[in-house]
């Protein structure tokens, strides 16, 4: 390929005067081979079939948007696409067309969660639309919220500022609780918190994969008995292989009685909180200390969107401020940047604060429940004396075949991811309780019944 040097015509920034047509037609192109694809998604499956790309690094000279363009191409045409109705197999929904937006307006803006005065109407925008979340759970006014990129971040804020809260956070005995079904984020937080893998204790599950009460006691009365000081219990709403609901209301009970910070983990399930569902499970979420709810798992807000909610903000400012010695605080305006790990953060809120407005109450149901739906709708059909099912109230399912000693399913599933993926449908193999296991995740809007019922005819 030429390397030529950059077209002096094409601004390397946007005008602060005269007019930006050059961005424009950039955008404008950028949409259209963004439009084309989604729309070639029905033909090109979930997956590329070859993934043609390599890597091309930045040489001496700059190149044309030209050149650019087919490299932009070429990364777009091998990428995954959320879009295609196969699509399957994670927590990776389509893009909220209004979410796509959100994250233009926030690149545009280049704006900083850092600091308020780098990010004047946007702090205030996260801060009402947190405090906004945290009023739809029942937290009271001293509550609030910061927004992170992703869910293992948010979890790692609630787990530093429950330490710190607890005053353990110098105690190589504080240890933390979470179900054995919990994410592994969980380990990470034990990793970056400079605590031994021992220091994460995890309570078994009953059948349904919930926490386990009667082993969460003994667990208690254990790590009492050994010295070990407890700064937090996490209760998950939404199991990443299952979509299970630890029992939250039995949990925030053993929770108050012994002064143990409530963490929710509600990066799958958390959402559905803030709506008038009725799904078994989902209530006494305001008992909770601190909750991540991810709108990028399931109603399509663009990667990444994820909040952490705090019953008391103060919590979360006496962690982690630090003064912020470089930055003018005039007007007593917080610093969003003070509230959490992160320092410099994008505009994330845009695109979620867009989202909500776009869809309404009404539209935000309808994007949860149709998720249920389906995930009903795979559950009723797959024959229950032939398959293992592992599933809950949410819109994941998992299993394998019944009766299949482990060599047998894990080859099992191996095919059958291969034949469904053969037929663009992309379901994941998760490894749950020592096997792999098929797993779908039905949050995909534009799946419909005939494509769950293709999916089924595969299986057989
Ligand atoms: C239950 C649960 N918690 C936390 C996470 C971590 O979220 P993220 O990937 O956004 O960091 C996941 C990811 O799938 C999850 O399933």
């Amino acid at each position: 390929m030429t390397i030529e040097p950059i077209n002096k015509k094409e601004k390397l920034f946007p005008t602060y005067s005269g007019n930006n047509d050059s961005l424009l037609t950039l955008l404008n192109k950028t949409s259209e081979i963004l439009c084309k694809w989604f729309s070639e998604a029905d033909n090109l499956g979930p997956l590329p079939v070859d993934i043609n790309f390599e890597c091309s690094l930045p040489d001496e000279f700059g190149i044309s948007s030209d050149i650019l363009f087919s490299e932009i191409e070429n990364l777009i045409y091998s990428s995954f696409n959320p879009v295609h109705p196969g699509s399957l197999a994670h927590l990776d929904p389509p893009p909220l067309v209004i979410s796509i937006l959100g994250d233009l307006i926030a690149a545009g803006l280049n704006n900083n969660l850092l600091a308020h005065e780098l990010s004047p109407s946007i702090s205030l925008l996260e801060e009402g639309i947190c405090k906004w979340f945290s009023k739809k759970i029942g937290f009271k006014d001293s509550a609030g919220g910061i927004a992170a990129s992703g869910g293992t971040l948010s979890n790692l804020n609630a787990l530093v500022a429950a330490r710190n809260y607890s005053g353990l956070a110098s105690d190589p005995n504080a240890v933390f609780l979470t179900s054995e079904d919990a994410h592994s984020s969980f380990i990470k937080c034990t990793q970056i918190m400079g605590l031994e893998k021992n220091n994460l204790i995890k309570v078994k599950t009953d059948n349904n994969g919930c926490m386990d009460m009667i082993d969460l006691k003994k667990t208690i009365e254990k790590c009492t008995s050994e010295g070990k000081r407890i700064f937090s219990i996490v209760a998950t709403v939404g199991t990443t292989v299952r979509g299970a609901i630890d029992p939250i209301k039995n949990i925030s009970e053993i929770c108050k009685e012994r002064n143990i910070w409530l963490h929710i983990d509600g990066s799958i399930g958390g959402i559905f909180a803030i709506t008038k569902l009725q799904i078994k499970g989902i209530n006494n979420f305001n008992s909770a200390n601190s909750l991540t709810i991810n709108p990028q798992k399931i109603l399509g807000i663009t990667k990444t969107s994820s909040i952490l909610l705090m019953s008391n903000m103060e919590v979360l400012k006496n962690t982690f401020a630090t003064g912020l010695p470089y930055v003018s605080s005039e007007n007593n305006y917080l610093n969003r940047g003070e509230l959490g790990i992160q320092g410099s953060r994008p505009a994330e809120i845009i695109k979620l604060w867009l989202g909500l407005r776009f869809l309404g109450m009404k539209g935000i149901e309808d994007v949860l429940s149709s998720s249920i739906e389906r995930r009903e709708f795979l559950e009723n059909n797959l024959n229950s004396e032939k398959y293992e099912i592992c599933s809950g109230p949410l819109h994941l399912i998992s299993f394998i075949p019944k009766g299949m000693k482990k060599h047998e399913s894990d080859k099992w599933t191996l095919n059958k991811r291969n034949t469904l993926l053969n037929n663009n449908i992309m379901v994941s193999r998760p490894i749950f309780k020592n096997r792999y296991y098929l797993r779908a995740v039905l949050g995909n809007y534009n799946t419909s019944k005939l494509h769950i019922k293709e999916l089924l005819k595969l299986l057989d």
